[in-house]
Protein backbone atom coordinates (compact mmCIF):
# COMPACT_ATOMS: atom_id res chain seq x y z
CA UNK A 1 0.00 0.00 0.00
CA UNK A 2 1.50 3.49 -0.47
CA UNK A 3 0.14 6.35 1.67
CA UNK A 4 -1.59 9.51 -0.22
CA UNK A 5 -1.03 12.31 1.62
CA UNK A 6 -4.12 15.10 1.08
CA UNK A 7 -2.81 17.84 -0.78
CA UNK A 8 -6.33 19.41 -2.19
CA UNK A 9 -10.22 18.32 -0.31
CA UNK A 10 -13.08 17.71 -2.40
CA UNK A 11 -14.44 21.11 -0.99
CA UNK A 12 -11.69 23.06 -2.58
CA UNK A 13 -11.91 20.85 -6.15
CA UNK A 14 -15.65 21.42 -6.30
CA UNK A 15 -15.29 25.34 -5.30
CA UNK A 16 -12.94 25.54 -8.18
CA UNK A 17 -14.72 23.64 -10.63
CA UNK A 18 -17.62 25.89 -9.94
CA UNK A 19 -15.25 28.77 -10.63
CA UNK A 20 -14.06 27.74 -13.53
CA UNK A 21 -17.44 26.28 -14.67
CA UNK A 22 -18.95 30.16 -14.30
CA UNK A 23 -16.02 31.50 -16.20
CA UNK A 24 -16.58 29.28 -19.10
CA UNK A 25 -20.29 30.06 -19.40
CA UNK A 26 -19.35 33.61 -19.35
CA UNK A 27 -16.70 33.18 -22.13
CA UNK A 28 -19.28 31.06 -24.05
CA UNK A 29 -22.50 33.09 -23.71
CA UNK A 30 -24.73 32.17 -26.83
CA UNK A 31 -22.36 29.69 -28.07
CA UNK A 32 -22.92 25.79 -27.88
CA UNK A 33 -20.05 23.68 -26.18
CA UNK A 34 -18.34 20.55 -27.28
CA UNK A 35 -16.63 18.66 -24.39
CA UNK A 36 -13.43 16.67 -25.32
CA UNK A 37 -12.90 14.36 -22.34
CA UNK A 38 -9.34 13.13 -22.25
CA UNK A 39 -10.01 9.31 -20.64
CA UNK A 40 -9.36 7.98 -18.11
CA UNK A 41 -8.29 10.88 -15.83
CA UNK A 42 -10.19 13.68 -17.00
CA UNK A 43 -13.55 11.21 -16.38
CA UNK A 44 -14.03 12.70 -12.75
CA UNK A 45 -13.51 16.18 -13.21
CA UNK A 46 -15.59 16.59 -16.90
CA UNK A 47 -18.74 15.29 -15.13
CA UNK A 48 -18.65 17.73 -12.03
CA UNK A 49 -17.77 20.43 -15.09
CA UNK A 50 -20.44 19.73 -17.11
CA UNK A 51 -23.14 19.69 -14.50
CA UNK A 52 -22.30 23.31 -13.50
CA UNK A 53 -22.10 24.15 -17.56
CA UNK A 54 -25.16 26.57 -18.44
CA UNK A 55 -24.77 27.03 -21.98
CA UNK A 56 -25.91 23.88 -24.15
CA UNK A 57 -23.23 21.33 -23.95
CA UNK A 58 -22.29 17.86 -25.83
CA UNK A 59 -19.81 15.62 -24.33
CA UNK A 60 -17.21 13.04 -26.60
CA UNK A 61 -14.26 11.30 -25.14
CA UNK A 62 -10.79 9.87 -26.65
CA UNK A 63 -7.93 8.31 -24.49
CA UNK A 64 -4.26 9.33 -25.72
CA UNK A 65 -0.82 8.83 -24.77
CA UNK A 66 2.44 10.36 -26.15
CA UNK A 67 5.78 8.66 -26.05
CA UNK A 68 7.95 11.78 -25.27
CA UNK A 69 11.56 12.33 -27.12
CA UNK A 70 11.97 13.93 -24.10
CA UNK A 71 13.01 17.79 -25.31
CA UNK A 72 10.27 19.58 -27.84
CA UNK A 73 7.20 18.84 -29.19
CA UNK A 74 8.47 15.85 -31.32
CA UNK A 75 6.97 12.86 -29.50
CA UNK A 76 4.35 10.42 -31.11
CA UNK A 77 0.72 10.50 -30.53
CA UNK A 78 -0.82 7.13 -29.85
CA UNK A 79 -4.77 7.17 -29.89
CA UNK A 80 -6.19 4.51 -28.21
CA UNK A 81 -10.18 5.68 -28.92
CA UNK A 82 -11.01 8.58 -30.87
CA UNK A 83 -13.60 10.78 -30.87
CA UNK A 84 -17.32 9.33 -31.75
CA UNK A 85 -18.09 12.84 -33.83
CA UNK A 86 -16.90 15.04 -35.51
CA UNK A 87 -15.94 18.30 -34.50
CA UNK A 88 -15.81 20.94 -37.55
CA UNK A 89 -17.24 24.12 -37.08
CA UNK A 90 -17.65 23.40 -32.94
CA UNK A 91 -16.31 24.98 -30.07
CA UNK A 92 -14.37 22.67 -28.46
CA UNK A 93 -13.05 22.38 -25.11
CA UNK A 94 -10.67 19.54 -24.14
CA UNK A 95 -11.01 18.82 -20.58
CA UNK A 96 -7.71 17.35 -18.50
CA UNK A 97 -6.74 15.91 -15.11
CA UNK A 98 -3.28 17.36 -15.18
CA UNK A 99 -0.88 19.13 -17.83
CA UNK A 100 3.17 17.60 -17.02
CA UNK A 101 5.29 17.94 -20.00
CA UNK A 102 2.50 18.76 -22.28
CA UNK A 103 3.57 16.80 -24.43
CA UNK A 104 0.02 14.56 -24.63
CA UNK A 105 -1.93 17.54 -25.10
CA UNK A 106 0.31 19.89 -27.87
CA UNK A 107 -0.25 16.58 -29.73
CA UNK A 108 -3.65 16.17 -29.30
CA UNK A 109 -3.88 19.71 -29.55
CA UNK A 110 -2.50 19.45 -33.29
CA UNK A 111 -4.27 16.39 -34.30
CA UNK A 112 -7.52 17.86 -33.46
CA UNK A 113 -6.72 21.56 -34.88
CA UNK A 114 -6.69 19.60 -38.53
CA UNK A 115 -10.40 18.78 -38.09
CA UNK A 116 -11.16 22.57 -38.49
CA UNK A 117 -12.72 23.11 -35.08
CA UNK A 118 -14.57 26.39 -34.76
CA UNK A 119 -12.74 26.79 -32.05
CA UNK A 120 -10.71 24.81 -29.34
CA UNK A 121 -9.60 25.78 -25.86
CA UNK A 122 -7.87 23.75 -22.99
CA UNK A 123 -9.46 23.08 -19.63
CA UNK A 124 -7.34 21.67 -17.10
CA UNK A 125 -7.99 20.61 -13.45
CA UNK A 126 -4.40 20.46 -12.43
CA UNK A 127 -1.26 22.32 -14.07
CA UNK A 128 2.52 21.11 -13.42
CA UNK A 129 4.89 23.44 -14.95
CA UNK A 130 7.99 22.16 -13.31
CA UNK A 131 8.06 19.66 -16.02
CA UNK A 132 6.92 21.16 -18.95
CA UNK A 133 8.41 20.20 -22.56
CA UNK A 134 6.68 22.22 -24.43
CA UNK A 135 4.87 25.75 -24.81
CA UNK A 136 1.41 24.68 -24.01
CA UNK A 137 -0.95 26.67 -21.51
CA UNK A 138 -4.64 25.90 -20.49
CA UNK A 139 -7.10 28.43 -20.98
CA UNK A 140 -8.85 27.28 -18.01
CA UNK A 141 -6.48 25.84 -15.13
CA UNK A 142 -8.01 24.50 -11.34
CA UNK A 143 -5.05 24.25 -9.09
CA UNK A 144 -1.08 25.27 -10.34
CA UNK A 145 1.00 22.54 -8.35
CA UNK A 146 4.44 21.65 -7.50
CA UNK A 147 6.45 18.66 -9.31
CA UNK A 148 4.91 15.94 -7.11
CA UNK A 149 3.23 12.91 -8.14
CA UNK A 150 -0.39 13.07 -7.02
CA UNK A 151 -3.38 10.87 -7.41
CA UNK A 152 -7.31 10.92 -7.07
CA UNK A 153 -9.98 12.59 -8.43
CA UNK A 154 -9.57 10.88 -11.46
CA UNK A 155 -5.82 10.60 -11.42
CA UNK A 156 -4.20 7.26 -11.00
CA UNK A 157 -0.99 5.65 -9.38
CA UNK A 158 -0.77 2.16 -11.60
CA UNK A 159 -4.68 2.34 -12.23
CA UNK A 160 -5.45 2.75 -8.44
CA UNK A 161 -6.40 5.39 -6.48
CA UNK A 162 -8.93 7.31 -9.15
CA UNK A 163 -11.68 6.82 -7.01
CA UNK A 164 -10.36 9.28 -4.19
CA UNK A 165 -12.65 12.16 -3.39
CA UNK A 166 -9.54 14.26 -3.29
CA UNK A 167 -5.91 14.69 -4.75
CA UNK A 168 -3.33 13.91 -2.83
CA UNK A 169 0.47 13.55 -2.83
CA UNK A 170 1.34 9.53 -3.57
CA UNK A 171 4.36 8.56 -0.81
CA UNK A 172 5.23 5.01 -2.60
CA UNK A 173 5.84 1.96 -0.09
CA UNK A 174 8.35 -0.33 -1.16
CA UNK A 175 7.13 -4.08 -0.78
P1 LIG B 1 2.11 15.02 -20.24
O1 LIG B 1 2.13 14.65 -21.68
O2 LIG B 1 3.44 14.83 -19.57
O3 LIG B 1 1.56 16.40 -19.98
O4 LIG B 1 1.23 13.91 -19.59
C1 LIG B 1 0.11 14.14 -18.95
C2 LIG B 1 -0.46 12.85 -18.48
O5 LIG B 1 0.44 12.15 -17.60
C3 LIG B 1 -1.69 13.17 -17.69
O6 LIG B 1 -2.83 13.18 -18.50
C4 LIG B 1 -1.70 12.06 -16.66
O7 LIG B 1 -2.39 10.95 -17.16
C5 LIG B 1 -0.25 11.69 -16.46
N1 LIG B 1 0.32 12.35 -15.24
C6 LIG B 1 1.21 13.35 -15.19
N2 LIG B 1 1.49 13.70 -13.92
C7 LIG B 1 0.74 12.89 -13.14
C8 LIG B 1 0.58 12.77 -11.71
O8 LIG B 1 1.19 13.48 -10.87
N3 LIG B 1 -0.28 11.81 -11.29
C9 LIG B 1 -0.98 11.02 -12.15
N4 LIG B 1 -0.87 11.10 -13.48
C10 LIG B 1 -0.01 12.03 -13.98
MG1 LIG C 1 -4.40 11.85 -18.52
Amino acid sequence: MDIIHEMITEKQITDKISEMAAQINKDYEGKEIHLICVLKGGVFFCCELAKRITVPVTIDFMAVSSYGSGTGSSGRLTVKKDLDELIEGRHCIIVEDIIDTGLTLSLAKKMLLARNPASLNICTLLDKPARRVTKIEALYTGFTIPDKFVAGYGLDYAQKYRNLPYIGEVEFIED
